[in-house]
């Protein structure tokens, strides 16, 4: 297959594509106690470079949803980090990349036990940003629910939470629209199926806050700084009703996957004059120079290959 690297991290070796495999009979429970991050690096075309965003961070997550699952982690966050830019070089790739670090217990058994320490692979794929594409979505509130903490909590990127993502998917496209957005159990605004959301109202940004039921995005928290910090807008994180969605000027999704796109209407409510409001605008021109280290500012973020 054309997408394929040559070589996939597993375990703690660069291994040829066609040999990191698990045997079938383990993929079943494997899949249930499986976490994992979603990692970019971007291309910077006129340094010819490879930056990875955010990775110490992303590392870091995946650490703690493998502590919330009890898994004993074989190798550190600085490890994984290491081994991203290892595989990225050994791979020889350009353009933009996306990167999947998993772990999970290979078991045939729904009895795993805490001590079990998990497999971790690391894989990558070409995936073209969509910044700045110009293209927008539009976007329906779902008929259902997010998960919630105390049932599976949504702080854990684990690959079973999104089998409810994949409920809210299904029927959104069915139903003619793009992105699923999810009330929580309280009938508070949470998040969209892969990615977090933010509404601009009166020039202010607002999300919910990280109790309403929402990964904890790594983009989020980027764009609420980079809001703060260089655009001078004014941030809001707190319980979000569904009413303010229909209210908004701008709405978009943020995350690694998702970059920022940009939501032209919710359940039909047209949002400002229905193409990429002016804020939301502004963040995306500034978080593509980041990303890519067109703009050379908060150099911690990006990781040179
Ligand atoms: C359910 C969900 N929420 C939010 C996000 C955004 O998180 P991040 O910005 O860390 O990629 C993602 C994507 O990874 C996600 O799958």
């Amino acid at each position: 297959m054309a997408n394929n690297p040559q070589f996939v991290w597993v375990d703690g070796k660069l291994t040829p594509w066609n040999d990191a495999t698990v045997h079938i009979t383990a993929m079943g429970v494997a899949t249930v106690s499986l976490v994992y991050e979603g990692i970019r690096a971007y291309w910077n075309d006129s340094a010819k470079k490879l930056y990875v965003f955010q990775l110490g961070a992303h590392m870091q997550r995946l650490a703690q949803s493998m502590r919330l699952l009890r898994m004993k982690p074989p190798f550190t966050a600085e490890t994984l980090s290491q081994a991203v830019i290892d595989l990225l070089s050994a791979n020889k790739l350009s353009g933009d990349i996306y990167i999947r670090p998993f772990a999970f217990v290979e078991s045939t058994t729904f009895s795993t036990a805490a001590t079990d320490i998990p497999r971790i692979v690391i894989t990558i794929q070409e995936w073209q940003s969509r910044l700045k594409n110009g293209k927008v979505n539009h976007a329906c509130v779902s008929s259902w629910t997010r998960i919630g903490d105390n049932v599976m909590p949504p702080r854990i990127k684990a690959a079973s939470n999104y089998l409810n993502s994949r409920y809210a998917s299904e029927e959104a496209r069915r139903n003619g629209y793009d992105n699923a957005l999810f009330l929580n159990a309280n009938g508070k605004v949470s998040e969209s199926t892969g990615a977090c959301l933010m509404i601009v109202r009166n020039g202010k940004i607002i999300t919910p806050s990280v109790t309403s039921n929402v990964l904890e995005s790594i983009t989020r928290e980027t764009l609420l700084q980079l809001c703060r910090e260089v655009l001078h807008i004014e941030t809001v994180e707190r319980e979000l009703d569904r009413t303010e969605l229909y209210v908004a000027s701008e709405a978009f999704l943020c995350g690694t996957g998702a970059e920022i796109t940009p939501l032209a209407s919710i359940d039909r409510f047209t949002l400002g004059d229905g193409n990429i409001g002016p804020i939301t605008k502004r963040i995306e021109s500034l978080y593509d120079d980041l990303v890519r280290g067109v703009d050379s500012r908060y150099a911690e973020w990006r990781t040179s290959v």
